[in-house]
């Protein structure tokens, strides 16, 4: 069996509010394996940056209540800031959701994408940016050697992208984190960006987990995919598999709410009815049951384990870890 090149393992982050604790990761465990594109999926709110930011231990003001995130027999959540800065900068990249709060407006986009090299791989200043220009050149930021010397503000939302992502990459890390990496920008511009992932991950087997709304983006990029609902895992398998037949029916809501140009279909889309739960004060037993058209008694009173349902798959569902078929409407 392959071993994983990270594993989350109970992960549970939180952070005090005046309203009370949100808990915003709740319990969540995965593994990444080498050279994988791992898609993390679920409505807005329910702790997928945070579950990556907890990753690179850039929750704050989140705390890390408990859990483990193993990378190379380290504990991630243990080991000294010091150590960790070393691991974010070379090891382990991010993506973030907003390109504009990580890049800084005052200093040129050359200087900032060699910065990584300067400081964790001790690159003289001309080394480090000419190899940052050969990256900017690879993510396609045409004219790289002259567009290296703009500011940030200089570039347009889709070179500004290119550009985190050139930053990410200039050391080679074996795990990218991208969070959302294509939301903010139009259609074509996304689909270069996701272009741009898929060969970086077969150039540099550099192992992704793709954090996206978008489901039609899991189907085109990732092997496996992870669902998640009010901080915790409720679906989990090989994209194929959950596509087709999903286990929970979070998943199945989620599937049946995006049109399918394949079919012909007239029936309005169906929005999932209702809306996510506050974090801070969730329903008892399974957080979806209250929008959930398959529940059973059961489920407004036990929380349900996240266990293998079928052949592939995990889910986190009493009605299917009974055998129950989701089917109709
Ligand atoms: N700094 C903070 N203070 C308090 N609560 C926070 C903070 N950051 C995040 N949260 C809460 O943690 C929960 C998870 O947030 P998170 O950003 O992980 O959601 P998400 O799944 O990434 O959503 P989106 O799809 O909108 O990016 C949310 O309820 C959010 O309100
Ligand atoms: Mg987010």
């Amino acid at each position: 069996m392959t071993q994983p090149l990270l594993e989350v393992q109970d992960l549970r982050t939180v952070f005090t509010t005046k309203d009370g604790i949100v808990k915003a990761v709740d319990g969540v465990s995965f593994e990444l394996l080498p050279g994988e594109t791992l898609g993390i999926v679920g409505e807005s709110g329910c702790g997928k940056s945070v579950t990556a930011l907890s990753i690179m231990r850039l929750q704050r003001p989140g705390k890390i209540l408990g859990g483990k995130v193993m990378f190379k027999g380290q504990d991630l959540t243990r080991v000294s800031e010091y150590e960790m800065r070393e691991v974010r900068g070379k090891e382990i990249a991010m993506i973030f959701q907003d390109p504009m709060t990580s890049l800084n407006p005052v200093f040129r986009v050359g200087w900032q994408v060699a910065e990584p090299n300067r400081i964790h791989q001790g690159w003289d200043a001309k080394k480090a940016m000419t190899s940052a220009v050969s990256m900017l050149q690879r993510v396609g930021i045409p004219s790289a050697a002259s567009r290296a010397r703009d500011y940030p503000h200089q570039f347009s939302g889709g070179m500004r992208q290119r550009a985190m992502i050139a930053m990410g990459l200039t050391t080679t890390p074996q795990v990218l984190i991208a969070d959302e990496p294509t939301t903010a920008l139009d259609v074509t511009i996304q689909a270069q960006i996701l272009d741009l992932l898929r060969t970086v991950n077969k150039d540099f087997g550099t192992a992704t987990i793709l954090i996206t709304h978008n489901l039609g983006v899991v189907a085109g990029m990732c092997e496996r995919v992870i669902v998640m609902y009010a901080g915790k895992i409720v679906e989990a398998g090989p994209t194929k598999d959950v596509f087709a037949n999903p286990k929970h029916p979070y998943t199945w809501s989620l599937l049946k709410s995006i049109p399918r140009l394949d079919e012909d279909r007239h029936e309005p889309l169906k929005p999932i009815e209702g809306l996510p739960p506050s974090l801070v004060d969730l329903p008892s037993g399974c957080a979806f049951h209250p929008r959930c058209s398959f529940k059973v008694e059961r489920c407004s009173r036990d929380v349900p384990a996240l266990l293998r349902v079928g052949e592939t798959q995990l889910a986190a569902c009493w009605v299917t870890q009974a055998g129950t078929e989701l089917k109709g409407a």
